[in-house]
């Protein structure tokens, strides 16, 4: 399984002062230098953490690679195009959510979404779709040329009692596996955190974890190498 690395929260701290640092393409090389398979940033429609320079930056700097998570919206569509990330993530946006809430509402935006990807692919830039693990989303992300799904761990991260968090754990797995028999790449992500990455881990059919927050705050405690390695560890199975 690999690890990549959300840094939109370095550029949230960055933002709090307008000045320049922390500075998102430092960090992302840091993450790297610690191991991490790829850099993911959010260039959400208010640009309240990533700005578009930071998105075109990283796409220079860094040598692993670049997954943009964006609305499949024509603005940040035309702007994916230019930076040629390896990934774009598409994920529902709301103006006033502090992080993404849920995942795609596939069958209503089907006709959206399929042009965002054609769009997406004239440029050679492969498109995840980031989905409630349900086994119809599969079946859409696939009828729509998907390349891959990212399955939103929210819920299973947020489950209070062990009997909740187990029927998540049960659907996220079910959904993974159907995403590879069908020939979809699979990542997942959203909430996953030092604690309950574990499980995770072990459903064989995720390709990807994709990890921002609990990175970054374990970071002010251990600096943000110390973080990710630990992460890396924890993925690669090295710490059980
Ligand atoms: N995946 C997606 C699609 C997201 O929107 C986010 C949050 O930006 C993440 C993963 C990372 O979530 P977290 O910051 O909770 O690790």
């Amino acid at each position: 399984m690999k690890l990549t690395v959300n840094i939109d929260h370095i550029a949230t701290l960055r933002n709090a002062r307008g000045e320049f640092e922390p500075d998102p393409v430092h960090a992302a090389l840091i993450a790297e230098k610690a191991g991490a398979d790829g850099i993911v940033c959010h260039l959400r429609e208010d640009r309240r953490h990533i700005k578009d320079e930071d998105v075109f930056k990283l796409r220079e700097s860094i040598s692993t690679k670049l997954d943009l998570e964006m609305a499949a919206v024509p603005k940040i569509i035309n702007i994916a195009r230019k930076v040629k990330p390896e990934l774009a993530t598409i994920v529902p946006e709301r103006r006033k959510e502090l992080t993404t809430e849920g995942g795609l509402d596939l069958q209503k935006n089907k006709n959206s979404l399929k042009r965002a990807i054609e769009l997406l692919h004239e440029k050679e830039i492969k498109v995840s779709l980031f989905v409630d693990p349900v086994k119809y989303n599969v079946e859409i992300a696939k009828e729509i040329n998907a390349d891959m799904i990212e399955i939103h761990t929210g819920k299973y991260a947020e489950a209070k009692s062990k009997k909740e968090k187990l029927k998540h754990l049960h659907m996220i797995r079910e959904t993974a596996k159907y995403g590879k028999e069908i020939g979809l790449g699979v990542n997942a992500g959203h909430g996953l955190n030092y604690t309950n990455i574990f499980p995770i881990v072990r459903v064989k059919d995720i390709d990807e974890v994709s990890i921002g927050y609990a990175i970054i705050v374990r970071a002010v405690y251990v600096g943000l190498e110390n973080a990710v390695r630990e992460m890396k560890n924890i993925i690669k199975r090295k710490l059980k």
